[in-house]
């Protein structure tokens, strides 16, 4: 897509049928007006996005929901604060340019390739997928610079990446010759030069061949094969975050990049062209981002933020949300809201409220389509009468939660907000 449209279709309020005749059925961002001071911005690319499971059979972001005021949603319905995420994307951006290292964000929270190519406005050196659906997708809205940080396994898929190799120049990860030579077999048949990372496993016990001699044994393999580009190494140190305290967390992290900058630099005694050593994650960034030899970092659900990255000492504002009703107040101090698990992740951390003003909930504990919420302050408010309120939750993981939600409103608040407006 011209980096112009893409431009027009993200700072300028247009109208869908400007959109939908410029760019088809992969309509982009859309603001169709403003109301109550936030506007819902269209949800979008619905056809690129990968999710099967609905997050509601009613919530559906038609034409009639564009340009309405976010609070006039039928909830559940996953939000998506676009000032925000404008605000994170030039955090992130600024941080990576300051230490000079390539910020090669993850895409698996995001799934709208507009909002990749707004990373790379930014300064973003190019996308980083968790599968290959994703990299498709990207591929097909224009996204260039594609590392799949994972393994492409077996004949259906790599015949998807063969194709995938005509729009983007891809770069996967291998960690087993077998496959390493599946990929080479592949690429040399379609005459293609397919670039290849090798993951080593740095601590986290997942993927990825061990670090020192069997990865450079792994490269020296993969740099004499047909078809392939030996491009250096990667790993995910996941498992730091693992790790309460903030300064034995930096040093796990910096434990794990040394097997890594280790292999990267007997790679290279071995004669190797180690050009990119590729790591980190939103919960690990500013550690690894300042390591000498690391090249490239891989946060990215940094841009929206969450309670998980939070308790890893990620201070941006968050970005994610989900909208829900209070639909049930069986006691003064318990009221039950109409978001569960279906709608929104659970995991290492509670959904939290936000936007509450004055009603301070705390413990909210989610079953599938609804959570029971406490108020402790319930002297305060027994005379408030909650239901029919609408309650904006934080969710744990908002990768996860995005991948429940099959549409986001995507909303901009447009001068002076007001939550009277409600
Ligand atoms: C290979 C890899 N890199 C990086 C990350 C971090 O991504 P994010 O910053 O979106 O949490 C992950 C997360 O699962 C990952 O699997």
């Amino acid at each position: 897509m011209p980096k112009d449209l893409i431009h027009a279709l993200l700072s300028t309020r247009v109208t869908a049928e400007r959109i939908e005749r410029k760019n088809g059925q992969h309509c982009c961002l859309v603001v169709h007006g403003e109301s109550n001071g936030c506007a819902i911005v269209n949800s979008v690319e619905l056809s690129l996005w990968e999710s099967t499971t609905p997050m509601n059979g009613s919530m559906s972001m038609n034409a009639e929901r564009v340009g309405r005021s976010k609070w006039e949603l039928d909830t559940p319905a996953l939000l998506v604060d676009l000032n925000l995420v404008d605000q994170n994307i030039a955090t992130m951006a600024t941080f990576f340019r300051k230490t000079g290292v390539g910020w090669r964000p993850h895409c698996k929270g995001l799934k709208v390739p507009a909002l990749v190519h707004k990373e790379i406005a930014a300064g973003a050196i190019g996308a980083t997928c968790a599968k290959l659906g994703e990299a498709e997708a990207m591929a097909a809205a224009g996204v260039k610079d594609i590392l799949i940080a994972n393994q492409v396994v077996g004949a259906i898929k790599v015949a998807r990446l063969m194709k995938l190799l005509a729009l983007a120049d891809v770069m996967v990860a291998v960690d087993s010759l077998e496959n390493t030579e599946e990929l080479s077999a592949a690429s040399h048949r379609a005459s293609r030069h397919l670039r290849v990372l090798v993951e080593l496993d740095v601590g986290m016990n997942g993927a990825g061949i061990q670090p020192g001699e069997p990865a450079v044994d792994l490269s020296r393999k993969l740099r004499d094969l047909p078809g392939l580009r030996y491009m250096g190494l990667m790993a995910w140190e996941g498992h730091c975050d693992r790790v309460a305290d903030p300064t034995e967390r930096k040093a796990a992290c910096e434990y794990a990049m040394g097997l890594l900058l280790d292999s990267a630099e007997l790679c290279r005694k071995a004669g190797l062209p180690v050009e990119i050593v590729s790591c980190g994650g939103t919960e690990t960034f500013q550690f690894t981002a300042r390591i000498s030899g690391i090249t490239e970092v891989q946060a990215g659900g940094g841009i929206f933020n969450d309670l998980h990255y939070a308790s890893q000492d990620v201070r941006h504002p968050f970005a994610l949300t989900v909208l829900s009703t209070v639909i049930s107040r069986p006691t003064p101090t318990r009221i039950i809201v109409d978001v569960g698990r279906k709608s929104m992740s659970d995991g290492a951390a509670m959904p939290m409220p936000k936007d509450l003003n004055d009603l301070k909930l705390n413990a909210c504990r989610p079953s599938m389509e609804r959570s029971r919420c406490r108020n402790p302050a319930e002297s305060q408010r027994s005379e408030t009468n909650w239901n029919g309120s609408l309650v904006t939750a934080i969710p744990p993981s908002a990768c996860m939660t995005r991948w429940l939600g099959s549409e986001a409103a995507i909303w901009k608040s447009f001068g002076r907000f007001s939550p009277a407006a409600r």
